[in-house]
């Protein structure tokens, strides 16, 4: 009997070592039809791949080399749409580098199965959560994440200020950004806008590292699931003394106006242009606020891009950033669309089916709080 438990502690130890590598993740972002990317954070420093149902390895690779870092992102592409991807991640722990040579790798380490499904375009609806302004609360995020069913919901979406303004560093970020959501992560796509205090303070690269995001840019983009396309904006910074400057000498006024004239393009072609609904996603709304001494970044949008939003048929906007709950009707600050602005305290659902967005926010605790049907023109 001893004898016994004592091979079966030596397993279970086994078992334990061989997945010990992995710190967190993995996480699924930068999902389209044909392709995902896979990330996990590792305790140490290797080599790294993502195995398929197929058996197949796809390794983490730059310009022609295999890398070994701590951070990993590895993109699969080939699939169809609404195709069920079954991944693991594994890896080989780097023991010295001290040869450029010759490195010298250890064990290997994988983690669990699990699937991920691709964008579907021709599906007929299309259901998401919204988290923002978390701001480091994990025990909200982790009671609000919770609460999500993956079998009803297409993706994650992250509004921006999940952290808060800081000098990131690897482990904080995915450990207050990623890891509250639990298993959602690995299974569910997760998409992002860039809030205005996650382009705060030093090292802010490492944020698009950690939602890497190619088309056009890290933080601005468009996508698609079932009928409705989404366009993403990133507003950069709003806080009072940068509003006051905002229409002096800030970079951010040059990076809004490089996004405006991508969206002059993006939004009237196709795809985006032959989706039958449209919904922009973005941090900072883009409102004719009340309080005229502050809120000029959300009132200089609402000016410059409400115009190019209505053109393009937007039929809603769904903005953060406040911390308070709004809903601005279609015609009352120049939009043709509602914006639906979510507190800092509630996880938002939509749904889109049949011609309309039922949209519900929830409480940490699970109560409904909020809910509006939004009929698309
Ligand atoms: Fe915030």
């Amino acid at each position: 009997m001893r004898k016994t438990l004592v091979i079966f502690a030596v397993l279970l130890a086994g078992l334990q070592a061989l997945a010990q590598d992995i710190k967190a993740g993995p996480w699924v972002c930068n999902v389209r039809e044909n392709t995902v990317t896979v990330l996990w954070t590792s305790e140490e420093p290797g080599m790294a791949w993502v195995e398929l149902e197929d058996g197949s390895r796809h390794y983490e690779t730059f310009a022609g080399r295999r890398v070994f870092g701590r951070l990993h992102s590895i993109r699969l592409d080939g699939f169809n749409p609404g195709q069920l991807v079954r991944y693991r991640v594994g890896g080989q722990v780097l023991v010295n580098d001290a040869k450029p040579r010759k490195p010298v790798f250890g064990k290997d380490y994988s983690g669990g199965w699990n699937s991920i499904r691709t964008f579907d375009s021709s599906r007929a609806e299309c259901s998401f959560s919204v988290f923002n302004d978390i701001h480091m609360r994990r025990k909200d995020y982790m009671a609000l994440a919770a609460q999500v069913n993956p079998s009803e919901t297409d993706f994650i979406f992250l509004n921006g200020d999940i952290v808060s303004a800081g000098n990131y560093e690897l482990d904080t970020l995915v450990r207050y950004s990623i890891e509250p959501l639990g298993g959602l992560a690995a299974g569910l796509p997760l998409l992002f806008a860039r809030g205005n205090h996650e382009g705060r303070g030093n090292n802010v690269k490492l944020v698009a590292d950690v939602y890497p995001n190619t088309d056009p840019a890290p933080f601005y983009y468009t996508f698609r699931e079932g009928p409705v396309a989404f366009v993403v904006f990133d507003g950069g910074e709003t806080g009072t003394s940068r509003s006051v400057l905002f229409s002096g000498s800030e970079v951010y006024e040059d990076y809004l106006r490089e996004q405006i004239l991508w969206a002059r393009k993006a939004l009237f072609e196709a795809p985006f242009s032959e989706a039958p609904v449209k919904v922009c996603m973005v941090h900072v709304p883009m409102i004719d606020h009340p309080q005229k001494g502050d809120y000029h970044l959300q009132r200089w949008m609402n000016r410059e891009m409400v115009p190019l939003l209505n053109e393009a048929g937007i039929d809603l906007m769904i903005g953060a950033d406040l911390h308070v709950l709004m809903y601005c009707e279609p015609g009352s600050m120049g939009n043709d669309f509602p914006i639906i602005v979510n507190d800092d305290a509630r996880r938002l659902d939509c749904r889109y089916s049949g011609g309309t967005f039922s949209v519900r926010m929830y409480a940490p605790s699970g109560r409904l709080e909020f809910s509006k049907d939004v009929k698309v023109r």
